[in-house]
């Protein structure tokens, strides 16, 4: 059975990380994987929003260290591990689609910078948050901490940092790590993810390219100019006004 699962359905993508033996633990293969299939959903016309969550009772206890020794032993091998990890947190930040972390269990260290480059994070009670770095003397990583930062704000984000303690789901809530608490955080995320689903995918794609380069401080306006004008030439700006005169639900294509 392959650690990370992909399952789609009804335009809906659920990403899976699959090794519950392990709490989820991602391996070094499984950063590259995580990137490789984040990348493929953005040519991906069918999909319309993307779950991420992991099998069994945890999110995920974050980076594999059982495997440290092999593939992050000194500062050559631990500079390449950290390219892969951001690799894979960037590829889920930047996918043009909306993105639903779904959290019960542990969600520690690396698992937090994958739940972090989600657009949303919805959390059951169970949920335990916590970035162990300082535990391990490691300065987590710069994208990471960024998307902490735009999260928690500065206070909050170095007393997460320095103190490596674990915090609940609702100080997670109450601190902004996570948007939403839910008896069932499955089905919270679906409800939101049809209902995204069922609307302009252009106009998601501008808004999360404008937010997330407002949210890195890097917006590159050219873009979000042409993002603009693409969606106001498109064949679904037409049908969304042809539906407003029609009285009907609109059916976009993305295009
Ligand atoms: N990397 C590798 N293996 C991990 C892991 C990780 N991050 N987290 C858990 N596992 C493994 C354990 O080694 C154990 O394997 P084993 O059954 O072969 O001994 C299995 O998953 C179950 O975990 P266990 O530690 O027995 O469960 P627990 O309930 O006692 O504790 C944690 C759970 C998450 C608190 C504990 O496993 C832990 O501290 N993990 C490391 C968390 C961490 O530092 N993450 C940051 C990495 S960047």
């Amino acid at each position: 059975m392959s650690d990370i699962l992909v399952e789609k359905s009804d335009g809906i993508a659920i990403v899976t990380l699959n090794r519950p033996k392990q709490r989820n633990a991602v391996t070094y293969a499984m950063w590259c994987e995580l990137a490789e299939r984040f990348r493929a959903f953005d040519t991906d016309a069918d999909i319309r929003a993307i779950l991420l969550t992991g099998a069994g009772a945890d999110f995920s206890a974050g980076a594999d260290i059982s495997e440290f020794d092999a593939v992050r032993g000194g500062a050559e091998e631990s500079a390449r591990y950290e390219v892969a990890v951001d690799a894979a947190g960037d590829a889920i930040y930047e996918v043009s689609k909306p993105t639903i972390a779904v959290l019960r269990g542990y969600c520690l260290g690396g698992a937090a910078h994958l739940a972090m480059s989600c657009d949303f994070r919805i959390a059951e009670e169970s949920a335990v948050f916590g970035i162990p770095a300082a535990r391990l003397s490691i300065v987590y990583g710069v994208s990471a901490t960024k998307k902490l930062f735009s999260l928690v704000g500065v206070t909050e984000a170095k007393r997460i940092l320095y103190s490596a303690k674990r915090f609940t789901a609702d100080e997670a809530l109450g601190n902004g790590f996570i948007d939403e608490l839910a008896d069932d955080a499955t089905a919270a995320a679906l409800d939101r993810a049809n209902a995204m689903a069922a609307n302009a995918p252009l106009t998601i794609r501008g808004a999360k390219f404008i937010l997330n380069g407002c949210a890195r401080g890097n917006l590159d306006e050219t873009e979000a100019d042409r993002l603009i004008d693409e969606a106001s030439s498109s064949h679904d700006y037409a049908e969304g006004r042809k539906a407003f005169g029609e009285k009907r639900p609109p059916r976009f294509r993305g295009r």
